[in-house]
């Protein structure tokens, strides 16, 4: 199963630039996280910083209970083994074919045996459905099968949490639906905690479980995903929405000329509450959901009334029960009335983790 990341009070700067402060967020273990942000927010420095790339100045990342930003350069190694990251570019050696990227980390860390390599690399390449073209160089390969060309080789050491920065840039929309569709599946597969760095509103409104957005060095919100989607913070809104008016201009913390500020896709597509994807017919079913539910209920007395109306109307009976076991195991006090599914049920109980999720 995936590891929990926490992180709490972070704060990065370069010199006398401040990137980012007080960031405060919890990935819950096996679940997809997207966090979004108009460019040079730090989106990537943030991840630079989970993975111990980059060491804030204040705050603590916590995985398995080891702090990142202070702790020996021996443990920072051994925690980096528990990631996976797919750079932006794909990050892929131009010499070499597909299959020895894809090799490269186990050739590097492990003491595999070259048929033990096969059988992973071609595991991999299975994955990312990629069976054909592992003796192709990167420069022979379109856009989108670099990207997952470099999402396998970011799975080959069997990673706990697996970081993908701006997965979907520059792909059409036809290879980011199906990128989607992959992660979505890969999350069913191997029950990983995923964090995804997009600016696409269609990725971040179906894919993942919780979203965040870091706008003007702060992060305006993190938590699940029924709360951004029916939020009306102005700028979490714009983005979320795909509107013109707002708090994001043109101009707004742009560091790139081809990188849009705000995505492209028409206004009247995309509000309200869309459904998440669900995993391919005939793979297992995302571990992730059931605990996340039982979560949200733990916590739904935190949300705002849209969000916690939204995470209602996804509860089913099933999921009902696992609270109600949940709750005679804790000797929590009783759901007020057990109406089940319709939005208007309350939750009063204070419960355990109920600000995992966070708000400026
Ligand atoms: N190693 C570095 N040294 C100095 N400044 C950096 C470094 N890495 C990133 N920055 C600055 O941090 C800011 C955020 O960058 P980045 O994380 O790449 O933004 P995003 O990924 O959100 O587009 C930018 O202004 C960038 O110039
Ligand atoms: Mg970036």
């Amino acid at each position: 199963m995936g590891v929990e990341v926490v992180v709490e009070g972070l704060g990065k700067s370069f010199g006398t630039q401040a990137i980012w402060r007080d960031v405060t967020l919890t990935l819950p273990a096996g679940e997809v996280s997207v966090l979004l942000g108009p460019s040079g927010t730090g989106k990537s420095v943030f991840l630079k910083c989970l993975i111990g790339l980059l060491r804030p100045e204040r705050g603590r990342v916590l995985i398995n209970g080891v702090d990142l930003c202070t702790c020996a350069e021996r443990d920072t190694y051994e925690i980096r083994k528990l990631f996976g990251v797919l750079f932006q570019d794909g990050a892929l050696f131009g010499s070499m074919s597909v299959y020895d990227n894809i090799a490269f980390p186990l050739r590097e860390h492990t003491r595999k045996s070259e048929k033990e390599v096969n059988r992973i690399v071609m595991s991999k390449v299975d994955m990312v459905g990629m069976l054909g073209a592992e003796r192709k160089l990167p420069g022979e390969i379109s856009g989108g099968m670099r990207k997952r060309a470099g999402l396998a080789r970011a799975l080959v050491l069997d990673p706990s949490i697996i970081l993908c920065d701006e997965p979907d840039s520059g792909l059409d929309p036809v290879r980011t639906a199906l990128l989607s569709q992959l992660l979505i599946d890969l999350n069913a597969q191997l029950d990983a905690t995923i964090l995804i760095v997009t600016h696409n509103i269609t990725v971040a409104r179906t894919v993942p479980d919780n979203l965040g957005m870091l706008f003007r060095r702060e992060l305006v919100l993190f938590g699940p995903r029924e709360l951004l989607l029916t939020s009306d913070v102005p700028v979490v809104a714009q983005l979320l929405n795909g509107r013109k008016n707002g708090p994001i201009g043109m101009s707004e913390e742009r560091d790139t000329a081809e990188d849009p500020a705000l995505p492209p896709e028409d206004p009247d597509n995309v509000r309200g509450i869309v459904p998440q994807l669900e995993p391919t017919p005939g793979l297992p079913r995302r571990d992730a959901v059931r605990r996340r539910k039982l979560r949200l209920m733990q916590s739904l007395h935190t949300l705002p009334t849209p969000a916690r109306q939204a995470v209602l109307t996804t509860m089913t009976p099933t999921d009902l029960d696992d609270y109600d076991t949940w709750r005679r195991r804790t000797s929590a006090i009783p759901i007020a009335t057990r109406k089940t599914t319709t939005p208007t049920t309350r939750v009063e109980e204070p419960a355990p983790r109920s600000r995992w999720w966070s708000k400026r």
